[in-house]
């Protein structure tokens, strides 16, 4: 393998792997100007022992993505196998030996003014890079609930993971680190509890685990599905995907993000409010720890959530 800094990164673009500095688009191009895209976030986890790259969950990323494009009046290109298989590839062809991160977008890649949905072609970009922790998961996040509201199902469906709504996100994210906070939770149009920035949130209130449902403009997040599966199988605990309100994030023993990037990070303060006893609640704790050890493939009982790279 080259080195770090003479290695030549590859993406794919225009139906072609090719060295991503070569992978440019026009100034005029419509989802530039508009926001007119989806993307998905994607991480694969090397594992050592085993000399194997494990991707999480593609299926399900791209199945999302599918239902994103059909949301914004695009027509994918590539089949969901298509797509697992172009990922695999790429990632191979990086020869990725770490933790690594994937994003796909597609695009409305047609240079056309006016802003619409309908009429205009889209294309599909995938690049990658290596990429460990994103937000701190180990000492606990200080977190604000947001000035800014959570964009709502008819306005920008979160549900979609449309490029232009992350606007929503880079005002929260910003709003909350310039004052001094790691992270922003969003209240939906009713005042209740949405969601973080880019991620999933839950609590637990009296061994019960809470999250807020499909309806409290949230994106249907994988990580969040993954652990009301393992909350469900490995722990045997209450799941509730209703409403919360904001003071209930305030009274709750545990509090958590979940999501691709920030993958499960506990929270111990919101609006200067210590969260439970101040540190990593026993749920979190336990769910973070099957949750690594699935991604990392050293549980075989997801081995179906996971594709082989090598
Ligand atoms: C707004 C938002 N919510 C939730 C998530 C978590 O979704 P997932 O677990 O599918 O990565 C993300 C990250 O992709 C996000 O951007």
């Amino acid at each position: 393998m080259a080195s770090d800094d003479q290695r030549i990164d590859y993406a794919y673009f225009q139906g072609k792997i090719i060295p991503t500095n070569e992978a440019n688009i026009s100034i005029k191009t419509h989802a530039l100007q508009y926001g007119t895209g989806c993307f998905c976030g994607i991480r694969a986890y090397w594992n050592e022992k085993e000399n194997q790259l494990y991707a999480f969950r593609l299926k399900d990323h791209y199945k999302r993505f599918h239902d994103s494009a059909k949301i914004l009046m695009m027509k994918p290109k590539l089949s969901i196998e298509e797509l697992i298989e172009i990922t695999r590839k790429l990632l191979a062809k990086n020869e990725y030996r770490q933790n690594s991160y994937i994003r796909p977008i597609m695009y409305k890649s047609a240079l056309a003014l006016s802003p619409r949905l309908h009429d205009i072609e889209d294309d599909i970009a995938i690049y990658t890079l290596p990429m460990d922790d994103y937000l701190d998961i180990n000492n606990g996040l200080k977190c604000k609930v947001s000035s800014w509201i959570r964009i709502t199902e008819n306005m920008i469906p979160t549900r979609s993971k449309a490029t232009g709504g992350y606007i929503n996100s880079a005002l929260a994210k910003s709003e909350a680190i310039l004052n001094g906070y790691d992270e922003a939770i969003f209240l939906d149009h009713n005042g209740n509890i949405s969601e973080g920035s880019a991620e999933n949130i839950f609590i637990v209130r009296d061994g019960k685990l809470i999250t807020p449902s499909f309806t409290d403009s949230i994106l249907e997040g994988i990580t969040r599905r993954s652990i009301i599966e393992i909350a469900k199988n490995e722990m045997k605990i209450d799941i509730q995907e209703r409403t919360i309100g904001r003071s209930e994030l305030y009274i709750a023993d545990e509090a958590f993000f979940c999501g691709t990037g920030v993958q499960i990070a506990w929270i111990k303060e919101i609006d200067k409010r210590v969260i439970g006893k101040g540190e990593i609640g026993p749920i979190t704790k336990k769910i973070r720890e099957t949750y690594f050890n699935i991604v990392t493939g050293n549980n075989k009982s997801y081995k179906n959530w996971l594709t082989e790279v090598y």
